[in-house]
């Protein structure tokens, strides 16, 4: 099994780290910028911390950069410009956005360079020690990185899938609307109960169940045989009485609500619960309040 290395021992580097040291693979050295989690990390994996990410290479064949996504530039060139780098080296960050190409000043001094993006949100350590395992990895980069990433992956009990260098944004993209639009969409329903005097967790406890039981749907059904509602049964005097309410949203959010409306009429469509005389009908009463809106 390949020695370990990692730069970067926030949430995601030590999680990694952490359940793959359960599977067996030995870490050889860790870094940080503070020092302070990788302490922590290396007192917990039983190996070396350093204070300069370079010193990490010298004992380590596999090397995570899992700091934030503006570092890996400047910290691969920084390593590049290091005597420790060679054609051993296996090096791999965790970016969604950013392709493994990122890394190639380490791939000009003879390392195989690699993405692994675990497609998944993690808010602390211990969440994510908890859900790496199950959760997708885009891989991209080198065979020989790839080889290794998917074995990793695998390790970690995800499930590894092979991803274009230039498919990267758009699979980003994807996991952006997936996690974070998402956190965004629940943000602005819990606004709109705290305006009828519910208090920010009561209205999070009240939608929960709904989230819940909606995500339930999609994961059995696909997303557009799970859309339920007005939209979907093409119900537009209750759309009518929604926009008559819209005046106590600001009006951000009121464009908001019409222009998930123009789309989510799509996707009713898709359904084949309204026919597309319904789907135009909808559209005009969207849009049209959109471009008064937007006269205004
Ligand atoms: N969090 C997520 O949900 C998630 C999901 C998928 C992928 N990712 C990816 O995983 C990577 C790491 O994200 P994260 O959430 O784990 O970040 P994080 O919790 O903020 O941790 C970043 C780590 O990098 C260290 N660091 C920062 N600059 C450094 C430098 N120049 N040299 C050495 N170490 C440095 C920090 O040191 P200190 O501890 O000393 O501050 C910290 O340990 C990113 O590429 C991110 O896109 C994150």
């Amino acid at each position: 099994m390949f020695r370990v290395g990692v730069i970067g021992t926030g949430v995601v580097g030590s999680a990694v780290a952490l359940l793959l040291r359960q599977k067996g693979y030995e870490f050889t050295g860790v870094c940080s910028k503070t020092g302070v989690s990788a302490a922590r990390l290396a007192a917990s994996l039983g190996c070396k911390f350093y204070s300069d990410p370079a010193d990490v290479l010298v004992d380590a064949r596999i090397v995570f950069l899992t700091v934030p996504d503006r570092e890996i530039d400047q910290l691969a060139h920084r390593l590049a410009d290091s005597e420790y780098v060679n054609n051993e080296h296996v090096f791999f960050h965790m970016s969604g956005a950013l392709p493994a190409e990122v890394l190639h000043p380490l791939k000009e001094k003879g390392s195989a360079i690699g993405s692994m993006h675990p497609l998944q949100s993690f808010a602390s350590i211990e969440k994510a020690v908890e859900n790496l395992p199950n959760s997708f990895f885009a891989v991209q980069g080198d065979a020989a990185a790839a080889e290794i990433a998917f074995a990793l992956a695998e390790t970690l009990s995800g499930k590894p899938f092979m991803l274009k260098s230039e498919d990267k944004a758009l699979y980003h993209l994807g996991a952006c609307i997936a996690s974070n639009y998402l956190v965004a969409l629940i943000h602005f329903a819990v606004g709109i109960y705290r305006q009828i005097g519910l208090t920010e967790m009561q209205a999070t406890e009240a939608l929960m169940p709904l989230i819940r039981g909606t995500l339930a749907n999609i994961e059995l059904l696909g997303p557009a045989k799970a859309l339920t509602g007005p939209v979907a049964r093409g119900d537009i005097n209750t759309i009518e009485k929604h926009l008559g309410a819209i005046g106590n949203l600001a009006s951000g959010q009121a464009d908001l609500y019409k222009y998930l409306g123009c789309y989510t009429t799509q996707v009713a469509v898709e359904k084949g619960s309204i026919d597309n005389s319904i789907a135009e009908k909808l559209l005009c009463i969207f849009r049209e309040e959109v471009n008064q809106d937007v006269r205004q």
